[in-house]
């Protein structure tokens, strides 16, 4: 049995104008008209179809209706939704969920997904997910890879071991986010993939591989999954017990470590579209000019540009690499090359706050 894991906790700050703390980014029909990043995120499964069952989503407290609603809008329902008061990043978040399963007296494997990642090709991915099960059920921690394309810092690497008869490979190393020179010379050694954040795992391994190697988190996240009280469809995880979990991700806190990892390279038009950058290489695939736009957009002699509108005409003459962004109270104007740094305005704006 696989139980899916739907982390949609993050903030997605450098996608603002349009990703909002209220609104992230997770909820928006970014890259596709008719459904949100974190609903592509479950229909996605629906291709796969052995022993799936309803997924369990970990968010923010503030974003419990947007979740309820984007849910209930696919006419899926949720086996839990559990509220955090806080973010304390993602390996609290995926032990919350792997108490909530041996708490119910269940020990599937979860396959743990941010909500927030493009798939082109779901049946690869599912194939991908099938495949990666068997090891899983056998006590591995499986990610699936990317291969690299570019010395992405923002990404963590993995480097390849032995391979395994099912298609996967040992994990020799794995570096969360290293700096430019060194993610270079991964990119350059040709044996390392990116992370692609997406795990497989069973719940209890993942609570062991804590025990090992973050004692002192598992500790704290037991504590405050004691004290989840039920709230209508919600489970809310108490707010001084959860704020006093170490904040730390799964791939500091576990993958870095583990002597049990096993990564699934994919190859299925992956993309973290973590900023405006990423948002147009997938976008603009196909368009003329590598430009993409969105609402009420007219150029002229504008190349490799995303410009999106939502309400006003917005206009590009004799431009290129350039990301223009219009919102009714915000406009953005960005080098295509930078967008990592638009948290930057994020962070001014609420210290002006
Ligand atoms: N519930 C919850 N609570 N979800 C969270 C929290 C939290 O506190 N923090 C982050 N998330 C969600 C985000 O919404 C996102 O969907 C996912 O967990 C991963 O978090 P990010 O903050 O986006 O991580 P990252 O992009 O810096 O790095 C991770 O993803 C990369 C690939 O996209 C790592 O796994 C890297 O190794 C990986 O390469
Ligand atoms: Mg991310």
């Amino acid at each position: 049995m696989i139980t899916p894991v739907i982390l949609s906790g993050g903030v997605g700050s450098r996608l603002w104008p349009v990703s909002r703390e209220h609104h992230p980014k997770q909820f928006l029909n970014l890259t596709d008209a008719h459904a949100s990043m974190l609903q592509q995120t479950l229909l996605r499964l629906q291709g796969l179809d052995t022993g799936i069952q309803a997924p369990i989503l970990v968010c923010n407290q503030d974003h419990r209706f947007l979740v309820a609603e984007q849910i209930q809008q696919l006419g899926q329902q949720a086996r839990a939704i559990l509220l955090e008061p806080c973010g304390r990043n993602t390996a609290p978040a995926v032990a919350q969920a792997a108490l909530h399963l041996l708490h119910q007296g269940e020990d599937p494997l979860m396959l743990v997904l941010p909500a927030d990642h493009v798939i082109q090709d779901t049946a690869a991915f599912v194939a991908q997910i099938a495949q990666a099960s068997t090891a899983a059920a056998q006590g591995a921690l499986v990610t699936l890879g990317i291969v690299p394309t570019c010395a992405h810092t923002g990404y963590g690497y993995i480097q390849r071991g032995k391979a395994r008869a099912d298609g996967g490979f040992a994990i020799a190393r794995f570096v969360e986010k290293p700096p430019q020179a060194q993610a270079q010379a991964y990119v350059d050694a040709g044996d390392y993939y990116w992370n692609s954040g997406m795990f497989l795992m069973r719940a209890s391994r993942y609570l062991e591989e804590l025990e090992t190697h973050a004692p002192a988190l598992l500790e704290a996240c037991k504590i405050a999954y004691q004290g989840a009280q039920q709230d209508l469809d919600f489970l809310r995880l108490p707010a001084q017990a959860f704020a006093a979990c170490p904040a730390d991700s799964i791939d500091y806190a576990v993958m870095e470590h583990t002597q049990a990892g096993v990564v699934f390279p994919l190859q299925a038009g992956w993309s973290d579209v973590g900023a405006w950058d990423a948002l147009w290489e997938v976008m603009q695939a196909g368009q003329a000019q590598g430009v993409y736009t969105h609402g009420d957009v007219l150029t002229h002699n504008t190349r490799n540009a995303y410009v999106y509108s939502s309400a006003r005409l917005v206009a590009t003459v004799g431009m290129q690499d350039v990301i223009v962004v219009e919102t009714d109270d915000a406009v953005l104007v960005a080098h295509k090359d930078q967008t990592q740094d638009v948290k930057h305005i994020v962070q001014q704006l609420k210290q002006a706050q």
